[in-house]
């Protein structure tokens, strides 16, 4: 049987059942049947991932014909380079710009330019890392918890923000110095003595000190 292994472009693609067409060039050229494309698990994991029309990939067919066979793979050509070259890198590049990468030096790079990175975890996440931590965001950052939050830090903690607004009572176990004025629409105690309410004693004359009115 010749021609087990045959190499052409996708002419077509059945998404649903990860199969493809091929146009075999030649002295004649013809199109395969639909073809299974190999992949790297379909149980568990279940690796999904189609060739697109126009991509070239290489064939292996049963010995009883051409009816049977299946797409091994891709490879690129002179007019379809890869977008690296530099053996040791590990890439997967989108049209869209989506790119991950290792660069074989144990950094990890993914770039998502477009759309959205959705990450759904059923139990804990644990981000370690012995360097800083940056995170920079154009725009407004939610964190929605539904239970307590806890922040350890070792060393101090700056807010650099235009306003600071916290919508529950709040407790501080320390000293607290005020850079400016303190504004309160409430009274303010300190130890059992009440700024509304104090009052000092006065003495004017004979008769022992008599307490002055609250402050106005
Ligand atoms: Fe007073």
């Amino acid at each position: 049987m010749e021609n087990l292994i045959c190499s052409g472009q996708v002419s077509s693609v059945d998404p649903k059942t990860h199969r493809v067409r091929v146009a075999v060039r030649g002295v004649n050229e013809w199109e395969t049947f639909d073809l299974p494309v190999l992949t790297h698990g379909t149980k568990n994991p279940r690796v999904y991932h189609m060739p697109r029309v126009g991509e070239h990939v290489t064939c292996l067919f049963l010995p009883n014909g051409h009816e049977q066979g299946f797409v091994l793979g891709n490879f690129y050509t002179q007019t379809n380079l890869p977008g690296e070259s530099d053996a040791e890198i590990w890439s997967a590049e989108f049209e869209d710009g989506t790119r991950f990468v290792h660069d074989g030096e144990g950094n990890v790079t993914a770039l998502i330019p477009v759309g959205h990175l959705t990450v759904g975890v059923k139990k804990d996440i644990l981000i370690e890392s012995e360097s800083e931590v940056t995170l920079n965001v154009e725009s407004d950052i939610t964190v929605t918890g539904g239970a307590a939050m806890t922040v350890k830090i070792a060393d101090s903690i700056t807010i650099e923000a235009s306003s600071v607004t916290i919508k529950a009572p709040v407790k501080i176990e320390g000293n607290v110095t005020v850079d400016g004025d303190i504004t309160a629409t409430g009274d303010i105690v300190a130890g059992s003595i009440s700024l509304q309410a104090h009052t000092h004693l006065y003495s004017p004359g004979p008769g022992g000190p008599t307490p002055t009115a609250p402050p106005q």
